[in-house]
């Protein structure tokens, strides 16, 4: 079943999303050499709970953080720890979500740790870039997989991989609704988009080979070939013509200033 949200829900997801957003440029503050993933987590915990949101991962599935904190290989649910310690020319993608007022907030960013090789620096821009061109088709009248396919041509033409075994999805009184949003598929297939409709749209990249693992602790997917991946997320509610992106990167943009890619 999908829902679509009336206005005043809509504005309810984006107050959501600007907590959501907020928070990540407390974490953007404190990404450095030397500090470890779980420090990271404690200022996001602390930075929601003070704003009266609900750290929505905490707790779902027996997720046990914040934040998802995803070093370099991780390409998604890297669980904080004390014992991952950022290095120089690291790579690492925080997602998480907010519960704020019964609503659901979504998105995902992967910051460079001080200077990271012009490699990676374009897997990060590819993957971020894809994202909007997944976002330009979540309009009125499209399909799910004309996102689906701008995403992975994109990204696929650029020489990367598109993971399979995570998918975007819709959003709103859950974190997870229908319907998926896969990062591969062909234009004109799926549901037919409807104004009202709230999507994450989240595309998963890698440098090398697309194929990840999950360790031992049940949720660290990382790529098979240890070739780093990025992760770059945001809700977007779909509309006539242009869609309405309930995320937003801008409180991350302040922090990182010319630094922001
Ligand atoms: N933001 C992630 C997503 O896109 C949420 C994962 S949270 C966890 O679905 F609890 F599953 F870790
Ligand atoms: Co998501």
């Amino acid at each position: 079943m999908i829902f679509l949200k009336t206005d005043e829900e809509v504005e309810l997801m984006r107050a959501s999303n600007i907590l959501l957003g907020k928070t990540y440029a407390e974490v953007a503050k404190a990404i450095k050499p030397g500090v470890t993933t779980a420090q990271l987590d404690k200022i996001a915990y602390e930075f929601i709970m003070d704003n009266g949101g609900r750290p929505a991962c905490l707790g779902y599935e027996e997720y046990p953080a914040t934040l998802c904190t995803s070093v370099n290989e991780v390409v998604v649910h890297g669980i904080p720890s004390d014992k991952v310690i950022l290095k120089e020319g690291d790579i690492i993608s925080i997602d998480s979500s907010i519960e704020l007022n019964g609503w659901h907030s979504d998105s995902a960013y992967t910051f460079p740790v001080g200077e990271v090789s012009p490699e990676v620096m374009k897997l990060l821009r590819t993957t971020k870039e894809a994202l909007y061109l997944g976002v330009e088709q979540a309009v009125t009248g499209k399909r799910v997989g004309d996102i689906s396919f701008a995403i992975q041509n994109y990204c696929e033409r650029a020489g990367y991989g598109v993971v399979r075994e995570f998918v975007g999805h819709g959003i709103g009184r859950d974190m997870h609704e229908e319907p998926d949003v896969c990062n591969y598929g062909r234009r004109g297939n799926g549901i037919v988009l409807k104004s009202g409709m709230t999507l994450a749209i989240e595309p998963m990249i890698t440098l090398g080979r697309r194929n990840v693992l999950i360790e031992e602790d049940g949720w660290t997917a990382r790529t098979i070939d240890r070739k780093p991946a990025a992760h770059y997320e945001l809700s977007v509610c779909v509309r006539n013509g242009k869609a309405d992106i309930l995320s937003t990167f801008d409180y991350i943009q302040q922090v990182l200033g010319d630094r922001f890619i």
